[in-house]
This record gives structure tokens, sequence and C-alpha cells, in this order.
């Protein structure tokens, strides 16, 4: 018995010693360690020992087990450390390469000015208001004092969805929307920022969309020169507090007087130069003061009530603020564009 289980422990250490895997090594624990295993087997006989006899056996049978042991657990840790080394070199990582370069996205050029001019006007107490882009007539241009077959809805053609509804050609709808939610209450002081849209050119300074802010204000004696110092406050704080505004008579059916505004030129000053055509003035919007029928038509009691509204093209103050020579660069999205008005 002596010999078995010498001969069991030699064949067992020559068998581990060439075990090529975790699968393998497993096999050979159970083979000669597990309960049916060679080791088990032999041990089984021990009962016919004699009483002298078992214990010697039973010590050479512990020891065979524990060499056994021993090895499998020694084979075990090198097959565990194999596999720990191998993982950290799969997974081993370069801290000396480049990072990759993370892009920031910032607020396109013409978002930047309309927030600055909503800010401003926020500023003197007005609050916004917004309308559908996709108008009806009636909005558009009926309520505006444009009855059907005017010739000064030739000023601003239009998409006509269907007879009825159109693409807004201006942001002065949304004035009669307010005076309609409003049902007659004053004061009403909002500004209006919006996407237009014009059957037009497709050149540097004209394109089919374009946004503008519209401004409307009614009350109990608002007069001509309230709109005139609250334009000149605006421009101010828009373009420079050197900035001078002047106005020329104009023609807009929904409003009476009307007029048109110029600022003293962005780049020169007044003095003349050639973006102002050496006139020394830019034109930046059209205003007046309500036409009382557009008051009535909205409920408003032009005996009563007075105001003035305004309307300007974004890209337009958007292109004299950052001397843009082309209408195009704002819907393109060319970053080469965009990038330079980057705050971050
Ligand atoms: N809606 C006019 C336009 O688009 C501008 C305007 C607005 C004029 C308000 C007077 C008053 O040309």
């Amino acid at each position: 018995m002596k010999q078995r289980l010498e001969s069991l422990k030699q064949e067992a250490v020559e068998q581990l010693g060439g075990v090529a895997d975790v699968a393998q090594l497993n096999d050979l624990r159970v083979k000669y360690l597990g309960k049916k295993g060679a080791l088990t087997e032999i041990l089984r006989g021990m009962g016919a020992l004699s009483a002298e006899e078992r214990p010697i056996i039973g010590q050479v049978a512990n020891e065979v087990r524990g060499v056994i042991e021993a090895l499998v657990e020694e084979k075990q840790a090198a097959f565990d450390h194999k596999e720990t080394e191998s993982r950290l070199a799969a997974e081993k990582v370069d801290v000396t390469l480049p990072g990759r370069p993370m892009t920031q996205g910032s607020v396109h050029p013409l978002n930047q000015v309309i927030q600055e001019i909503e800010d401003i006007f926020i500023g003197m107490g007005y609050r916004i208001a917004e309308g559908p882009e996709v108008e009806t007539d009636y909005y558009n241009f009926e309520a505006l004092n444009l009855p059907k077959n005017h010739p000064a809805r030739d000023m601003q053609d239009s998409f006509y969805l269907t007879e009825e509804l159109l693409m807004r050609t201006h942001t002065s709808p949304v004035q009669v929307r307010t005076m309609e939610a409003m049902k007659g209450e004053v004061p009403v002081k909002v500004i209006c920022p919006g996407r237009v849209f014009r059957r037009d050119d497709d050149d540097a300074t004209h394109s089919f969309q374009f946004h503008q802010i519209e401004g409307l204000v009614i009350g109990e004696k608002i007069r001509m020169s309230d709109l005139k110092g609250t334009l000149l406050e605006f421009t101010r704080k828009m373009f420079g507090s050197q900035t001078q505004i002047r106005l020329r008579p104009s023609f807009f059916p929904f409003t009476e007087p009307s007029v048109e505004v110029d600022v003293t030129c962005v780049k020169c000053g007044g003095d003349g130069c050639r973006v102002c055509k050496d006139s020394g003035w830019l034109e930046i919007l059209g205003s007046g003061m309500v036409h009382p029928r557009v008051l009535e038509m909205s409920g408003y009691d032009p005996e009563k009530y007075s105001g003035f509204a305004f309307g300007m093209g974004m890209e337009r103050i958007a292109m004299l603020k950052y001397g843009v020579d082309d209408i195009r660069h704002f819907f393109t999205n060319d970053l080469r564009f965009l990038q330079q008005f980057s705050r971050i």
C-alpha cells in the first residue's frame, strides 16, 4: 500500500509538472484529490490494515496528499498570476498619448444679437411675445390695414400655402395677436423676435428668410417723441453712446405717420465712407404710430389710446455691428465664420 501511495505521488508530481492550462489542472485535481479520486480509492483499502500499520500508512497518505495539494496550489497561483499579467498588458493605457480635443459649440451670432436686443428692451420694461411662422392672411395683412388687392402687398411678396395661409412676411402680425390677447388692456409693451419669409432676391443683402424684431407700445398719450426717445436709447446701447438717429417720412399701411429710422454710420460715425455710401447714415428699421384702424380692429379705442410700433431686420443689425458683408454667412453654417463669434 505504501508503495502504491509512493508511485501515485510520483505520477501526480510528474503530471502536475507538465500541466499546460487551468482546465488540465482542474482535471488533475479531481483525478488525484477528488472524492472519487485515486487517493481516496487507495485509502478505502485502509480498513484491511492491521492496527500497527494503519497510522504509518495514514501518515504516508497525509504526506502524499500534502505534496499533491501544495503542488496544485502552486500551479493555480502561477496560472492566476499569468492571467493577471496578460489582462494588465491587454488593458494597458498609454498615458503619454495626446488627448482627443473636445470641440465646444457656441451661440449663433444671430442669436447673440437677438439676445442682446431682448436684454436692452427687457431693461426698458418690455416683455417678449411670439407668434406662428405660418400665418393667416388676416393677421399678416388684413388686420394690419392691408386689404386684399392692396398695392402695398407687393412690397412683401410671400410663400402661400393655401389661399388663406402663408409664411409670415414680417413679425407685425404678432402686434395684432398681442392686442387681441390683451383684450383692450394697457399698457401693451412687447417685443416680438422671429423668423420671417419673403419671395425675394437671393444675394449678399437679400434672403428668402430672415429675422425681425417687432416692437409695440400702446397706452394713453403715447407720442412720436416716445418712439424717438425709445429708439435713441436702444441704438445707443446697441451701437455706442455717440450714436445719433434720424427719422425720415415713409409709408406703411399699419402706421400713420410712418418713418424710416437711420443711425449714424457705425463705421465712420457720420463723416461718410464706403459703408454708408458717403451719406453718414444707415437705415436700420421701419416704424410709426399705430394706425387708428389697426387699433380699432384689434379692440383698442383710437380716441382713447395711441401707440407706436417698429420692426427691424436682425441680420442687418448684426451685419452692421460686426461688419459682415454677406447675409448668407448667417445661414450656411461655415464654422470658420461662426467660430469668430465664439464668446467662450
Ligand atoms: N413690418 C414692417 C416691415 O417688415 C416694419 C414695420 C414694423 C414698420 C412696425 C412699421 C411698424 O417692413
